[in-house]
């Protein structure tokens, strides 16, 4: 699952590259919070097998992730601060509708999109970006993602009234997406 390459990414990349320590404080609380956003997909929907098992594997390897940057803070003499907060993670949150299918199927759909634009977003740290052993680490965690993403929509699929209805919400959320980042200041963040 990938999202469209967006024509901003050059700039991103270079804000992004600007202050490494301001960039991994915000991208541990990101690992931080898929771990935590998988775990209350579990408390929420604890019937179903096929969720459960996905998220406790996806909130292992984000509590991994989680782990390794925290790790590379403290190697650069740094301590993990409050989270600095993901505008671009709440705005896809507000989308999700309130029915409880619905809002199962949305929540799926929305963790895949925001999976899709990390693996983005950590490619391109993984190409660009000055720093040899983080280059390295992003590579890696950009595959992770990019494996997420699909783990998600084949959840949202397998749990929602029909795949077309899923595929045709995908299409909504994506526009969506694809208009946030578009419209999003370029921050020295993950997102
Ligand atoms: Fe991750
Ligand atoms: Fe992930």
């Amino acid at each position: 699952m990938r999202n469209p390459k967006s024509p901003r990414d050059p700039a991103w990349l270079a804000r992004a590259s600007e202050d490494t320590d301001a960039l991994l404080q915000d991208h541990a609380h990101c690992e931080r919070k898929a771990a935590a956003t998988a775990m209350a997909l579990v408390a929420r929907h604890p019937d179903q097998p096929a969720l459960v098992q996905a998220m406790v594997e996806l909130a292992r390897e984000e509590l991994a992730h989680f782990e390794e940057v925290h790790r590379q803070i403290l190697a650069r003499g740094g301590v993990l601060g409050p989270d600095p907060g993901d505008p671009y993670a709440q705005a896809l949150v507000g989308q999700v509708r309130g029915a409880p299918r619905e809002r199962l199927v949305d929540r799926l759909l929305v963790s895949a999109l925001i999976e899709a634009r990390s693996c983005e977003r950590l490619r391109l740290l993984g190409t660009g970006h000055p720093d040899e052993v983080l280059r390295e680490m992003w590579m890696r965690f950009a595959r992770s993602e990019a494996r997420h993403g699909e783990v998600f929509l084949t959840l949202a699929r397998e749990l929602g009234a029909s795949r077309d209805a899923v595929d045709r919400r995908m299409a909504e959320l994506q526009a969506f997406e694809v208009r946030l980042v578009d419209e999003s200041p370029v921050r020295c963040a993950i997102h």
